[in-house]
């Protein structure tokens, strides 16, 4: 988006890269209200600089890394190209909503069991990828799988041990099911 673009915000209101939008939204589960210091604003930084959840990890910012995937109504998004204007009435999570109070989250654990966590950068956009794919599918095929982990890229290492992850997420959520 041009700087000087305007788009329909909230509640119908033009937003401009000087607009003070103030917005609500559900993060991880609980009501946040926030005023954006301008415009154009990005979730990416809303979340990291705005709002502390540092698990969102800013990489590449033009949408190719996936590090900073979130969930946003459901969907795996790159935070790093939602302007967070946009994200008014939301609902937004991070790998920090992910845990509960007394157990990790089944893909959290599954990376865990299965030693597949790499860097602090890439490990959390992998996790959300994950946790993406496995809430709308919840028995992917190995080619699903391999479109989601290639989601979120890693030039130091491969991708096997993140696959097992998946596929030990999967039978470990089948598991638990009553
Ligand atoms: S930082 Fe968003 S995709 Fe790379
Ligand atoms: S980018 Fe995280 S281990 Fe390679």
């Amino acid at each position: 988006m041009a700087y000087n673009s305007t788009l329909a915000g909230p509640t119908g209101s033009v937003i401009t890269r000087t607009s003070r939008v103030h917005i609500k939204f559900t993060l991880n589960g609980e009501p946040v209200e926030t005023r954006l210091k301008s415009g154009d604003r990005l979730l990416v930084d809303v979340l990291r600089e705005d709002l502390q959840l540092t698990g969102t990890k800013h990489g590449c910012g033009i949408g190719a890394c996936g590090t900073c995937t979130v969930i946003v109504d459901g969907l795996p998004v790159a935070s790093c190209l939602q302007l967070a204007a946009l994200i008014d009435g939301a609902d937004v999570r991070t790998v920090e909503g992910l845990a509960g109070a007394s157990s990790l989250h089944v893909v959290q654990q599954a990376f865990i069991n299965q030693a597949a966590m790499q860097c602090g950068i890439c490990t959390p956009g992998h996790v959300m990828a994950a946790c993406a794919l496995l809430e709308k599918t919840p028995a992917p095929t190995d080619e699903e799988i391999r479109t989601s982990v290639e989601s979120v890229y890693c030039r130091c290492t491969g991708y096997v041990r993140i696959e097992e992850a998946y596929r030990e997420a999967v039978a470990l959520a089948r598991k638990a099911r009553p």
